[in-house]
């Protein structure tokens, strides 16, 4: 967990900076990064795939998926801890190049690049383009030869696994808009997936480097990985039968399940590094082909962890229930504009005071934001102590991946700072918006 500790007089501290002092300097709604914890994590699954696949005979390259949240020091701690950084758009893709990540180093992803994006990936040199159809297979190859360029590419795969949370399971046919599958056509013919590798072997403008395939997010389970795995390894030898090209490359894209509520376990490095090094080396030995080099895209096992977000209470309102107990509504002042995920996908995150100390009762509360919306909640049940009230410090944690970079606007509320906090001091590195930010953009 992140370098958090609460001290005597009852103030947390990230990164040894108190939180009241950071509230102080800073304001809230913000977020906040603890630098030490995201190099920490981003080293420990580096270190933990490095090892675990140099011991099945190959190599292992980590790309930190920006969508999680990208800004340019983030980008820059990956790099410096010896990840890569997988993009998915022009504009992650300008993020990480200013930063300084070389553009071999770069991967861009997407199922509707525009030819603007493709033409900016080629520029820059991307060490790959995760193509994602056939149709884009012809637009890649006819802009790469404009260019006068060779394109490399990965065929983004579905392998019928699917996961998340605690399940997964195989289905025939996949009925979303990633990737291309590994199961027959209607018509009986090749699998979308096959032909599609079968086009980049063909295509001059493009290097087919490998497959991809990303079966899910906050997974808990290895076992969706390394059947994926299966997959992918058995496909690949199906190429090299048919057309005598064994690709050098399979990613098995991101997906990391980590802890938002206490006691909760994460998915451990270490451990799945392991699992499915042998799961790969396993197949491998089975099909008789030499190992490809693996390549993984953890985003929110990276920053997620990482990050909290520090609010401050205002309205704290008891409301009656029909089972006559009472819910305390405590209002932050931010909410789905800053974190979507709970009205999105229900997630649940934990709350704390965190600014002062408290002896009274725990009460039953709910966490809501400031939105006029009545879905607008933070935290749906957490206990808090019952003399919260207005001007207190709340922190929610595990709030670094898909808490700004899926941020809104919603009631022309300005999003808030990111700001990170290392040896002991703070640093804004997305600065908050303002309302004359937002008055630029309309024109009238
Ligand atoms: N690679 C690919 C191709 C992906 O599509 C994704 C996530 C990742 C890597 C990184 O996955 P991670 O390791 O962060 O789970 N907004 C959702 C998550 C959407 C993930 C989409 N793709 C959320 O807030 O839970």
């Amino acid at each position: 967990s992140t370098g958090v500790r609460r001290r005597d007089d009852g103030v947390v501290e990230v990164g040894e900076v108190g939180v009241d002092a950071l509230a102080a300097e800073h304001g809230t709604p913000a977020y906040v990064l603890d630098e030490a914890d995201f190099r920490a994590r981003a080293r420990g699954y580096r270190t933990a795939f490095a090892t675990a696949f140099a011991e099945v005979g190959t190599g292992v390259d980590v790309y930190y998926a920006g969508k999680a949240l990208l800004t340019v020091a983030v980008a820059r701690w990956a790099r410096e801890e010896g990840l890569r950084v997988d993009t998915a758009s022009g504009g992650e893709l300008a993020v990480a190049l200013r930063a300084g990540v070389p553009g071999g180093e770069l991967g861009l992803h997407g199922n509707n690049k525009s030819d603007d994006e493709i033409l900016a990936a080629l520029d820059a040199g991307v060490g790959r383009l995760i193509v994602d159809s056939l149709v884009e297979i012809d637009r890649v190859a006819a802009l790469a030869a404009s260019r006068g360029v060779v394109a490399p590419v990965m065929v983004r795969v579905t392998t019928g696994v699917h996961a998340g949370g605690h399940e997964y399971i195989s289905t025939a046919h996949e009925d979303q808009k990633f990737g291309l599958s590994v199961n027959p056509g209607r018509d009986g013919g090749d699998p979308p997936a096959m032909r599609a590798l079968l086009a980049a072997v063909e295509r001059p403008e493009l290097h087919l480097l490998g497959i991809h395939s990303h079966i899910g997010s906050q997974i808990l389970d290895p076992a969706g990985f390394e059947a994926a795995a299966r997959v992918v390894l058995r496909l690949r030898a199906e190429l090299a039968e048919r057309t005598g090209v064994l690709v050098d490359e399979v990613d098995l894209g991101g997906g990391y399940g980590i802890a938002y509520l206490p006691g909760e376990v994460p998915l451990d490095p270490d451990r799945i590094a392991k699992d499915v090094a042998s799961a790969v080396a396993a197949v491998g030995a089975e099909l008789g082909t030499p190992l490809p080099r693996i390549s993984i895209e953890p985003g929110r096992a990276i920053v997620g962890p990482a990050g909290l977000t520090l609010y401050t209470v205002g309205t704290v309102k008891p409301v009656a229930l029909d089972d006559g107990r009472v819910r305390t509504y405590v209002s932050v002042d931010g909410g789905m504009s800053d974190n979507i995920r709970p009205a999105l996908y229900e997630a649940q995150y934990h709350a704390e005071l965190v600014g002062r100390s408290s002896a009274a009762e725990p009460v039953l509360a709910r966490v809501v934001g400031k939105h006029c919306e009545s879905g607008d909640i933070v935290v749906h049940e957490v206990q808090l102590p019952g003399d919260v009230r207005a001007g207190d410090l709340l922190a929610v944690a595990a709030t670094g991946a898909y808490g700004r970079s899926m941020a809104s606007n919603y009631n022309l509320l300005t999003r808030p700072p990111v700001v990170a906090v290392a040896d002991g001091g703070s640093r804004v590195l997305v600065r908050r918006e303002t309302v004359e930010d937002l008055l630029a953009l309309d024109l009238g």
